[in-house]
């Protein structure tokens, strides 16, 4: 399955094939799997509806390519370390046999308690070892997951939960995440006032705190455990059954429930995994994600374990008990392919070099990025601080609806160019768009992105929506995907991606879009409007700058403001929290209505030297008083 191993002339000729046969490339890396019945199709797509099917007719069970099938040949390897939040603990190492075990309690577990192939079960748990088997376990009885980041506010949980109609939610009484706790069972109480759909809570105990249990609907974890067994046979599921739903923001409207297919997902996310970051038999490695996004489902769970790796889950945060313990885990762990976001390298960038520099780092070879474009500083650190400038930095460009790596380096393999994604993986046909919807064949070209032929792991459909996935990927270039990124190439065909061209805003790694955050701030007695935008900001990427005009009389602005953050974090999150308030007496408007976002960016960004043309504008006088009070 790593069949680029040892040249970049090697990925050249496997990026040829794959291209030019793409069924027969693909089929040679799916018949390395193990399948209860072999396809009688491996491709059949078409973009204008837009429908994507592989590997149909295949049958399969996924946790028997992560599990079942190692048994004979790994049992007793590590598959899963779990490094937990309190450094004074010890961490755990979970066998191949020992995860398969647990899985297959905690499959019994939720059949034992209504879950059926097709059910929905929401997941609303911290980084404990649990998360992973809830997650195989609902794969293995074909129960679509859906989990939710344990980050998310009660209003959040409760959207996502209605979306998909879950029977089902697994959470835990707490969790920890540095010096604090997050009563995380409360929040579910409050979500679950609102979500009639909710037959049965499953709560894990983690910290040991309190818990309101509702009579025949609550239930604990442990207790429920302790009547099961651990034998579960695998569910036989179709290659296009949907595996989960992962929410992912949109620019405008409700976040997208993306549904994920079982086979494609599967081939894509193990190929993609042992390729990208050439990982080798006994390697350890090491995903800071959370499995709440596609990072952890992706890269921590199903391509690793179903490539037999050994993958680490923390369950704390890289500042506990201090901004040295991402390097302390990677000294414990003896961490081989170490795998994280700018945000997270920024941060630790702003401390003592010592903090890095005392921990032996000696057993790195690779290093990832992903989440949102890395700028030149973040790369430069990491590769001379972490990486000794001996570990190639694989900068991975790819979202939660593509499910896996799309324009990747092949570590060792492809030449670097600091903050460029490089070059696209196997199967992948990049393009690049200018304004008139034209594809610039150039080498050299700046413009947006599409994607021209299907993968395995592309998201099949949006939850309950199909229009929307339609509109949204499908409907800016005629036959084409669009990411809603930017994008530029070199003259070598190196990709980097310049950012999003649409209204989401990535926060620390986390997609935001600004009109689910503008309703939130609307909701304020005292809003008549809002626009919400993005700045950029040395830490997180980006920052987000809320212009708000008031109504009603004797305003208190500083209370304002505070009420506003707390019902943005009540509705969303506290990620979603802006940075900047700014109370304005209007906001610039095209003549059809709209915000021109143009400007207030700008504005935002203290880049007022031209604003370009206002000349459309309805209102071109409050753009000098908005640029007023923001000096003041
Ligand atoms: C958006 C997708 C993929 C898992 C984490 C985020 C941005 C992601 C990169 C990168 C530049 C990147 C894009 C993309 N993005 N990785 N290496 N370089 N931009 O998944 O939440 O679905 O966000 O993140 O803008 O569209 P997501």
């Amino acid at each position: 399955m790593r069949n680029i191993s040892t040249s970049f002339e090697d990925y050249d000729r496997i990026y040829r094939q794959s291209v030019e046969q793409p069924e027969a490339f693909w089929a040679g890396i799916a018949s390395e799997f193990y399948w209860r019945k072999k396809w009688d199709k491996v491709l059949e797509w078409d973009f204008t509806k837009p429908e994507v099917n592989w590997f149909q007719g295949g049958k399969l069970n996924i946790t028997e390519n992560c599990l079942d099938r190692h048994l004979a040949t790994r049992a007793n390897q590590t598959a899963i370390i779990w490094e937990p939040n309190d450094p004074k603990s010890s961490a755990k190492h979970i066998t191949y046999k020992a995860l398969h075990s647990e899985v297959c309690k905690v499959a019994n577990m939720l059949k034992a308690n209504g879950i059926k192939k097709g059910d929905r079960v929401c997941i609303y748990m911290p980084m404990v070892p649990e998360l992973a088997y809830a997650v195989l376990a609902c794969a293995r009885i074909g129960a679509i997951h859906s989990v939710v980041f344990a980050g998310f506010s009660s209003a959040s949980l409760a959207t996502r939960i209605n979306d998909a109609d879950c029977k089902m939610l697994l959470t835990s009484d707490g969790s920890f995440r540095g010096a604090k706790t997050i009563a995380l069972k409360e929040i579910c109480d409050v979500a679950l006032e609102e979500c009639p759909s909710i037959e049965r809570v499953i709560t894990l105990k983690v910290i040991d705190s309190p818990v309101e249990m509702k009579a025949d609907r609550d239930i604990w974890w442990h207790e429920a455990l302790s009547q099961v067994d651990d034998d579960c046979p695998a569910e036989e599921m179709d290659a296009e059954d949907p595996l989960f739903i992962l929410y992912t923001s949109g620019s405008t409207g409700s976040p997208k429930g993306m549904v994920h297919s079982t086979g494609g997902y599967m081939v894509y996310t193990t190929y993609t995994f042992l390729n990208a970051f050439q990982y080798e038999e006994g390697d350890i490695y090491w995903c800071t994600a959370d499995i709440g996004w596609i990072t952890g489902h992706s890269y921590i769970v199903y391509g690793p374990l179903a490539a037999g790796a050994t993958t680490v889950m923390f369950e704390g945060v890289p500042s506990y008990p201090d901004f040295g313990r991402f390097w302390e885990i990677c000294e414990k762990h003896k961490v081989n392919q170490f795998y994280t976001a700018p945000t997270a390298i920024r941060a630790l960038a702003k401390h003592p070099t010592e903090l890095v520099t005392k921990y032996d780092l000696s057993a790195l070879k690779v290093l990832g990025t992903v989440g949102e474009p890395i700028n030149e500083e973040a790369w430069h650190w990491y590769n001379e601080h972490v990486g000794k400038k001996n570990c190639p930095i694989i900068d991975t460009w790819w979202q939660t609806e593509t499910g896996g790596f799309m324009i990747s380096p092949i570590a060792g393999q492809t030449p670097l160019v600091p903050t460029y994604a490089t070059q696209p993986m196997p199967g992948i046909l990049p393009a690049i768009m200018d304004e008139n919807g034209e594809e610039i064949k150039d080498i050299e070209a700046q413009g947006r992105l599409a994607i021209k032929f299907p993968w395995p792991s592309i998201a099949r459909t949006i939850w309950g929506n199909h229009e929307r996935y339609k509109n949204t990927y499908f409907s800016a270039f005629p036959n084409m995907y669009f990411p809603g990124d930017g994008c530029l190439r070199d003259n070598n065909g190196n990709y980097r991606i310049t950012g999003r061209v649409d209204d989401v805003v990535i926060v620390s790694g986390h997609n935001l879009g600004t009109a689910p955050i503008e309703n939130a701030i609307n909701e304020h007695v005292n809003v008549a409007e809002s626009a919400v935008v993005g700045f950029p900001h040395d830490v997180k990427g980006n920052a987000l700058f809320a212009f708000v005009i008031t109504k009603g009389e004797n305003i208190d602005s500083t209370r304002l403001t505070d009420e506003i953050r707390t019902i943005v974090s009540e509705k969303i999150g506290p990620i979603a929290k802006p940075d900047h308030i700014q109370l304005v007496p209007g906001l610039p408007k095209t003549r059809s209505g709209k915000i021109m976002r143009r400007i207030l960016r700008k504005i935002a960004s203290n880049d007022t030297s031209n604003l370009g043309d206002t000349s459309t504008l309805l209102n071109p006088e409050v753009v000098e008083a908005i640029m007023e009070q923001v000096k003041g």
